[in-house]
């Protein structure tokens, strides 16, 4: 029996994401409704030691070698700091166990041996100044940002606030701590194909990565239709009328965007091609909601309750077995095994984005 969480398709989950929070300072449209997201009661949310616990046997017994947090807006909870501080801790004894032991097999390939674990977070950066060096003390590595276009009122229009120069202070303010590189995800939607060569010259300009990402049926409202997806293709036709594109294909094989190079480099820019390209075959990610619960895929709508595991008194291997089992019924695509299911559809789920975190 192989310890790694392998799922029937034989696809490795390397990367482990968790959603630490509902909680949101925006309300994008594509995310939330206006009122935003119900709370998860404060006793249901994970605590840092739950967290820390996860990663820790994610790490030392599951194979897993990249965290992510996020939300909703991970900066949206106080203790962010403690829960980035026992990741830390728990990845890097993890990390430690795994050499000592040599008996839990590293990844080969890009991901071969990492010195440590990296975590990451996903963000929408306000706030951030005020917090990124206590963060960064607690062992963050690296930041994505959301943001859909540097016009102001198009921005306030999505987000429903007013908040653009805001959000630009905490991208500045990660870049100044030293947190390259800074990655910003830019959902395709009308009002950003507009704005989306200005983007791409703020982000080329302060040496930010940009990827667009494909629009996917995980906002709150269920307004999403297939016949509305500004596609890649779309926002190529866009980009390439003020800069020159040349495919640079992906940062590693299990990486969601596609990278291009714009005007000869080093800059570059990505496309996250959920819909019209998508990448299934290559995931290697699994998920945390801030309930505690395994989700195997952003649509697959069985989980299973580690937080319960956890509080009922579980040991770390019925806490990894429990893992695993999760795992192994990962669906094939898009949250569902039908062969038949076209590429470009989904399954239908009972969470939104602001409740699973990308
Ligand atoms: P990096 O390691 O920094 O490149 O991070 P990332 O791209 O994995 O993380 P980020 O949170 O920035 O994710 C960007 C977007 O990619 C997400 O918001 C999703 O829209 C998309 N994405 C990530 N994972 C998946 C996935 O498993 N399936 C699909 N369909 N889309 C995904
Ligand atoms: N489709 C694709 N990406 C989305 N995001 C939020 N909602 C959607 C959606 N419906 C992105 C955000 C953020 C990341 C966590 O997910 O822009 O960067
Ligand atoms: Fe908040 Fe991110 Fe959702 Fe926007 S996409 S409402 S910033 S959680």
């Amino acid at each position: 029996e192989t310890p790694l969480l392998v799922d029937r398709y034989g696809r490795v989950a390397r990367d482990l994401r968790v959603s630490i929070t509902t909680a949101c300072s925006l309300r994008c449209t594509y995310c939330m409704p206006a009122e935003g997201l119900p709370l998860v009661p404060r006793d249901e949310l994970m605590t840092p030691d739950e967290i820390g616990r996860l990663v820790g046997i994610g790490v030392r017994d599951l194979g897993i070698r990249d965290i992510r947090f996020t939300g909703g807006e991970p900066l949206m909870r106080r203790d962010l700091e403690q829960i980035i501080g026992a990741a830390r801790t728990a990845a890097d004894d993890g990390m430690a166990a795994v050499r000592g032991s040599g008996a839990t097999p590293s990844p080969s390939g890009p991901r071969a041996a990492p010195e440590r674990v990296r975590i990451a977070m996903t963000s929408n950066a306000l706030g951030l100044d005020k917090r990124v060096d206590a963060l960064v003390a607690a062992g963050l590595d690296r930041v994505n940002v959301s943001l859909d276009t540097v016009d102001r009122e198009a921005f306030a229009t999505l987000t429903r606030r007013d908040r653009l120069d805001d959000v630009l202070k905490g991208i500045r303010a990660a870049l100044a701590a030293g947190l390259a590189p800074v990655k910003i995800n830019a959902v395709l939607l009308p009002e950003t194909l507009v704005g989306a060569a200005d983007l791409l010259a703020w982000a080329v300009e302060h040496r930010c990565n940009l990827r667009f990402i494909e629009e996917m049926p995980l906002d709150a409202d269920g307004q999403w239709t297939r016949d509305d997806v500004v596609s890649a293709a779309d926002l190529l036709g866009v980009l390439q009328s003020r800069f020159t594109l040349t495919p640079a294909g992906r940062e590693d094989p299990s990486a969601p965007a596609e990278e291009w190079l714009v005007d000869d480099g080093p800059a570059t820019v990505g496309i996250i091609a959920s819909v019209t390209r998508s990448f299934c075959g290559a995931c290697d990610r699994t998920r945390l909601t801030a309930e505690g619960t395994v989700r195997s895929c952003l649509f697959g709508n069985e989980e299973t309750d580690l937080k319960a595991l956890l509080r009922k008194g579980a040991t770390d291997d019925e806490v990894g077995d429990a893992w695993r089992a999760a795992m192994w019924a990962k669906p094939r695509a898009h949250g569902s095994d039908a062969v038949e299911l076209a590429a470009d559809a989904f399954a239908e789920t009972q969470r939104s984005m602001g409740a699973i975190g990308g």
